[in-house]
């Protein structure tokens, strides 16, 4: 496991910022989605070891978040979503100061800290002050100082807040490469469905400081989906096929119950029509949605 968190209470004076959040995640690249003021932020640093939960325990790495944060922080990178720079300082001397604050060795953080320049695409620029990037520049310095000390884990706080789409297509692309060909694990946190989508294969949902569903991407994507139950009678196999062919899930729940997901837009009567043209008898066609959908409607205040 990458991080396995139990109960995890934190408030900023009166206001409760995480209300017993627990969770384990393991391989890959997870999301973490929620709304602003969700708690994502917070159950970062937490994870971080720059505040201290007031109950609970976790592990990152199967280091300890209360007393092990020293050997967290060398295995961890970390994008805030603030900004994070030193004013007066060009990109590679902040990119090696923050390697070393990792603890590597200064002349190995100034190596380092060329190499991994170059490869968010910010090598021409790397004497630059930062104080002269774009927005898109800056948050690919953010990756950069991120990835310096060669971490196992990467924490992205909203990596594409404040890009226009062309700088957020690039860095959900860089994002994507490290997740998978550097083959280093990823939490993302953001409140964009789309951003998570493209680079996660699970996800968390948080809101108001609680976990409101965790799971595959694919189930997720279910969310636009419209949901039909059905009792049949007759032979499942070509009724299956023809649906299936025309963009549907079908799943068997207990015998003679099927589950339809059907695509946006799709119109319920060929449900009706293939299963005449196969000899399936509908008994039974309920309406519902997925659970999932309900669910994130409710965090994200979609519907
Ligand atoms: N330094 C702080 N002092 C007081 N309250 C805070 C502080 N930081 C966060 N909060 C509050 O704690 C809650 C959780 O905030 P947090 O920043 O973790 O959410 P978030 O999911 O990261 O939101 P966003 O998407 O806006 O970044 C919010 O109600 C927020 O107002
Ligand atoms: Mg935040």
């Amino acid at each position: 496991m990458s991080i396995e968190l139990q109960n995890i209470h934190f408030s900023y004076g009166r206001v409760k910022a995480l209300n017993g959040v627990s969770l384990s995640i393991g391989e890959g690249a997870t999301g973490l989605l929620g709304p602003n003021g969700a708690g994502k932020s917070t159950l970062l640093k937490i994870m971080l070891g720059f505040l201290t939960p007031s109950e609970g325990q976790g592990k990152v790495l199967g280091y300890d978040v209360r007393t092990e944060q020293k050997s967290i922080r060398r295995l961890v990178g970390y994008m805030p979503e603030d900004e994070c720079f030193i004013p007066g300082m060009d990109a590679v001397t902040f990119t090696a100061l923050m390697g070393e604050l990792s603890g590597m060795p200064r002349q190995e953080a100034m190596k380092r800290a060329h190499e991994v320049l170059f490869y968010v695409g910010l090598g021409e620029s790397r004497y630059r002050l930062v104080d002269t990037y774009s927005a898109g520049m800056k948050q690919r310095l953010k990756l950069a100082q991120a990835l310096v000390h060669d971490p196992k884990l990467l924490f992205l706080d909203e990596p594409t807040s404040n890009l226009d789409p062309t700088g957020r297509q690039e860095i959900l692309e860089l994002i994507g490469e490290v997740a998978s060909v550097r083959d280093i694990r990823v939490l993302l946190s953001s409140n964009i469905l789309a951003d998570v989508e493209l680079i996660c294969d699970r996800v968390v949902i948080i809101n108001h400081g609680e976990i409101a569903a965790v799971g595959r991407i694919e189930d997720l994507q279910m969310i636009n989906y419209q949901l039909y139950e059905l009792k049949i009678k007759g032979e499942l196999d070509g009724f299956r096929q023809e649906l299936e062919a025309a963009g549907c899930r079908l799943e068997e729940t207990e015998d003679r119950l099927v589950k339809i997901y059907t695509p946006p837009d799709f119109d319920h009567k060929k449900i009706f029509m293939s299963a005449a043209r196969n000899r399936v008898q509908v008994r039974q066609f309920i309406r519902s949605r997925t659970s999932l959908e309900d669910l994130f409607a409710r965090v994200v205040g979609v519907d």
